[in-house]
Formats: structure tokens, sequence, C-alpha cells
């Protein structure tokens, strides 16, 4: 049996003002409070880091940023650096994430670097990776998989490998209602986790989350996490609402 914790992290993307973040924070906190066992996190667009880091104060509720430049300061309009987020006490960052990679350049050098930039300033990397249909329809979905993991796990030591958490998500299934069904997930983990064993060795293979995402629900989230390398959900449009967060949340409790 594994020992790896749940984690259940929602991605708000650009949705709400800062109030409507401050009380979905609120919110999560609340009815997330009383849940054993499973780790919980949130990141709020950028603007509202601030404000949701007090909502959260006092609590286990994680705080994310969606984004991170890997420079330490600099002439970088409309960027963050990783000393930036870890002052507004985010504990985690998302990287590579498949919008980032669609509009705004990210490939997986430039993810390469976020992650490193991340661990060299305390902050956790949240990676993710993820093929789109055409990729999967010409049945190259693992070796898109295995570059985009080997190339943004390049800067990970074996003392950061506990600080790292890995996210699948096919990016046909985002935002699209599409959940990959519990086995076509489940193979895309274990395949991760074949991988894992090779570039980091077998414990830290055995201790990395892989967390799943891609149109996960309160209907779909056991199933989903009740898989064996399935650790987790990153839960975009599901998280906006802090009852089905909370019911996702609840799926992921480990009683299997
Ligand atoms: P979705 O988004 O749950 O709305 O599909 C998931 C994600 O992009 O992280």
């Amino acid at each position: 049996m594994s020992a790896r914790t749940p984690f259940v992290c929602g991605n708000w993307k650009m949705n709400g003002t800062v109030s409507e973040a401050e009380a979905l924070a609120t919110g999560v906190r609340r009815l997330t409070g009383s849940v054993r066992g499973v780790e919980v996190g949130v990141a709020p667009p950028t603007v509202a880091l601030t404000a949701v880091a007090k909502r959260l104060e006092g609590s286990t509720v994680r705080l994310a940023a969606q984004a991170v430049h890997p420079a330490a300061s600099g002439a970088y309009t409309g960027e963050v650096s990783t000393a930036m987020l870890a002052s507004v006490s985010c504990t985690h960052a998302l990287v590579g994430h498949s919008e980032r990679r669609q509009y705004n350049g990210i490939d997986d050098a430039a993810a390469a670097d976020r992650v490193a930039a991340l661990l060299g300033g305390g902050v956790s990397p949240l990676l993710c990776v993820g093929e789109r249909l055409d990729e999967r329809e010409a049945g190259a979905a693992l070796e898109v998989v295995g570059r985009q993991v080997r190339a943004g796990l390049a800067p990970v030591g074996p003392d950061d490998v506990d600080r790292v958490v890995l996210a699948y998500e096919p990016v046909w299934a985002i935002g699209t209602g599409k959940t990959a069904t519990p086995a076509q997930a489940q193979e895309v983990h274990a395949f991760i986790r074949g991988l894992l064993k090779e570039v980091l060795g077998v414990e830290a293979a055995a201790g990395m989350r892989i967390l799943y995402g891609g149109s996960v629900k309160p209907a779909n989230a056991a199933e989903l996490m009740g898989r064996p390398d399935i650790d987790g959900a990153l839960v975009g449009g599901a998280s906006l609402n802090d009852e089905s967060f909370a019911a996702i949340v609840r799926a992921a409790r480990p009683s299997r």
C-alpha cells in the first residue's frame, strides 16, 4: 500500500472578482475543514492571492498560484516571481497547464525553468502534462506525456522529489465535459509512475502524487480517484462552487 496522501486542488482560472474569491475560499475552508486524510488546495487568480491567503490563515488549505515566471526579478511586465508568490504564502504553483502551453507559449523547456525556480524558492511545483486529442488519436498519448514528464522533471533532484506534484490532464477532457474513463486515466498514470521509477528511482516514484484533471465532478470523482495510481484531482469548473468542490474532496478520502 502506498502512503500517498490524496491531494485535491481547485484551479479557479480567470474567474471571479477578489471578493468572490474571498467568499469561495471561505466556503472551501468551512466545507473541507473536517475532511481527514486529504490535502486540499486552491489556485485563485493572481490578483486574489493575498486576499485568499488571509481567508485561509490558520487552516490547512494550500494556496497555489496558476503561473510563475522563472526569473528572480526584472523587466518582465505582467509576470510574478517565485519570491513574490512565497511572500503571499503560496505553497504551490501550477506549471505547464495546457492553457498556458496553448496561449502563453509555455513549452517543455519553459516548464522546466519554472520547476527549477520554484524548487529554488521553496514553492512546490504542480507540473501539468497531457496530450491533445489529435495526439491521442494518432496513438501518441504516452509518447507526448512521457516527453513532458521527463522534460519538466529534469531539474528535480533527490532532495526535491517530496515537493513535486504531477497532474495528468488530457487536453481533450479539460472544460469539455468529456472525462477520460477511469481505465484510460489509470493507464496513463501507471505509465507515468513507471517512468518516474526510471527517472527518479523506486522510492520517489512510489511517493509522488499524480493527480487527474479534466472535467472532474462529484459524480465521477470517486471512481477516478479509486484507481491505484490516481492520487487526487486538479479541478477546474467544479471548483468554482464550494459545495461541489467539497464533494470531490470527500470522494478522495482514503477509505479504499
Ligand atoms: P476542468 O479543468 O475541471 O474545468 O476540466 C481542469 C483544469 O484545467 O485544471
